[in-house]
């Protein structure tokens, strides 16, 4: 897909289509009442007979106009002007798209009404455009067995009209938000493969794959079971112990900045499937849990994009990646392990096995001395409890990194909201036989799995980020939805000085 910017007005724009936005009760922004002019109140006319209501996402293709430079003109229903908003729009946008995509356009000039706002700049207004449209253009890697349909024609969209002073934000904005479209298409493609594709070796092997990709400034190296045994990965060993399916740790280096720059650690959750182990799960929806790699996705699409972008960051990805099954020599209940970092832990429920695994890959990012820390992970019911599936979870030791993050997310619409992560918490996790469990009782349950975290990120500047109710829709519309990706990109761009 290219993304272009246009100065001229919308009606001058040479285009397969021209999408416009509607109010309701026919209520039309400027560019709306130029294209109107220029079709000689043709628009007016046809919004007259009251076939289109102008409700949000509401769509009407219309072939036969001369006037326009361009060969049709699409309508969008844009809801009532008082209420339009940024969340109103980018449904708008989004209902473009598909619609769009039902028809044989090539190219498209948009010129929909912006949100209003300041908050939405020029730069961030550019980026939503491609990553919406990217995200709206995405079809599922299913395998179905019978022929896929046409896939859609779009292949250049066009967005204006634009200020020629602000050109420049609006187009570096097109290719974060090109580049991002990208990177979230391997994410999702991930999370919605089955875990009898998606193991642990097969996110090896995507890792290689980015290796190839970009290979000047990406090294990848991945531990085996014997290499996992040989970093006393304890925890790790405990979790991938009942699957007859072979662990992988993979560690992903990206040299964007000079050697000596503290690089950024990135950790991923990667269980490619979470049964729960000896402490099964409840049958339904037990299948949802081959997204429970989604983390690790995460990290190798941020890893794409730092890559695709050249972003001027040093950047490492750690995914620790297993299967957690029910064996004869699975981890029992009650049964004690040591992590890498020379602590013990209790494992009291093995369906607690996400914070295990993290942790021995939070002790690995010690020797980087990093910048900053943060794990992606699908790590808690509770946080899907507390904030639904609209905000991912921050939680960590330091208020400054957990604000940026937050941040970002406000920026790009992908939001995360902080839960207070006290040392209180940490105390429920005592334990009779070891330094302590892995589970707190059901209290807090976000909080306290990014406490056991926190006993393996001391001295860390460190941020935990649990995507459990963001990362996949569970229902009719079942699937990885992309995020955080966006907010991710975001803070890696800031961090990377814009
Ligand atoms: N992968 C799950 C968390 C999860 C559950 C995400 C449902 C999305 C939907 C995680 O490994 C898990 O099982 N967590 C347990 C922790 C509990 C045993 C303390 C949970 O949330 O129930
Ligand atoms: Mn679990
Ligand atoms: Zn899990």
């Amino acid at each position: 897909m290219r993304f272009e910017a246009f100065s001229r007005r919308a009606a001058e724009q040479r285009s397969d289509c021209l999408v416009i936005g509607v109010f309701e009760r026919g209520e039309l922004g400027p560019e709306a009442l130029a294209v109107d002019r220029a079709l000689r109140g043709r628009l007016r006319a046809v919004l007259a007979r009251g076939d289109f209501s102008g409700r949000t996402g509401e769509t009407q293709l219309i072939s036969e106009l001369s006037g326009l430079k361009s060969a049709r003109l699409l309508l969008v229903g844009l809801g009532k002007k008082a209420q339009f908003n940024r969340r109103l729009w980018r449904r708008s946008l989004t209902s473009a798209i598909h619609a769009l995509a039902r028809t044989r356009v090539v190219s498209a000039a948009l010129a929909l009404e912006r949100p209003p706002g300041r908050e939405l700049n020029d730069y961030y207004f550019g980026r939503a455009t491609a990553e919406l449209t990217g995200a709206a253009l995405y079809r599922i890697n299913d395998l179905k067995s019978a022929r896929r349909p046409r896939p859609p024609a779009l292949a250049r969209i066009l967005v204006g009209p634009i200020d020629s002073t602000v050109l420049g934000a609006v187009r570096e904005g097109l290719a974060a938000g090109a580049a991002l479209a990208e990177s979230a298409q391997l994410l999702r493609n991930l999370g919605n493969l089955p875990a009898n594709v998606c193991t642990p070796r097969y996110l090896a092997a995507q890792a290689r794959e980015l290796e190839r990709t970009y290979r000047r400034r990406l090294r990848v190296r991945v531990f085996d079971l014997t290499g996992i045994r040989r970093l006393k990965m304890g925890c790790l060993l405990a979790v991938t112990r009942g699957s007859e399916e072979p662990p992988r740790f993979i560690v992903l280096e990206y040299r964007g900045a000079r050697r000596g720059r503290a690089p950024l650690v990135l950790v991923g959750k990667g269980v490619t499937f979470d049964s729960g182990g000896i402490s099964l799960k409840d049958p339904p929806a037990m299948d949802e849990m081959k997204f429970d790699m989604c983390g690790a996705a995460t990290v190798l699409a941020a890893i794409d994009y730092a890559a695709r972008r050249e972003l001027k960051l040093n950047l490492v990805g750690l995914v620790p990646a297993c299967e957690n099954m029910p064996d004869g020599r699975a981890v029992k209940p009650g049964d004690i392990v040591t992590s890498a970092s020379g602590q013990t832990v209790e494992v009291l429920n093995t369906d607690a096995e996400g914070r295990l695994i993290l942790s021995d890959a939070l002790n690995y990012a010690r020797r980087y001395e990093p910048a900053a820390v943060i794990d992606f992970a699908t790590l808690t019911g509770a946080c899907v409890i507390a904030l639904g599936s609209h905000f991912s979870g921050v939680m960590g030791n330091d208020d400054e990194l957990a604000r940026e993050l937050v941040e970002a997310g406000t920026r790009t619409d992908d939001r995360a909201w902080q839960l207070p992560l006290t040392e209180d918490y940490a105390e429920q996790l005592r334990s009779n036989f070891a330094d302590f469990a892995n589970v707190a009782g059901r209290d807090g349950g976000a909080i306290t799995a990014a406490a056991f975290l926190g006993k393996f990120t001391q001295g860390l500047k460190w941020a935990h980020m649990d995507i459990a109710g963001t990362a996949w829709t569970s229902g009719a519309n079942k699937g990885a939805t992309g995020r955080p990706l966006s907010l991710v990109g975001d803070f890696l761009s800031r961090r990377a000085g814009g």
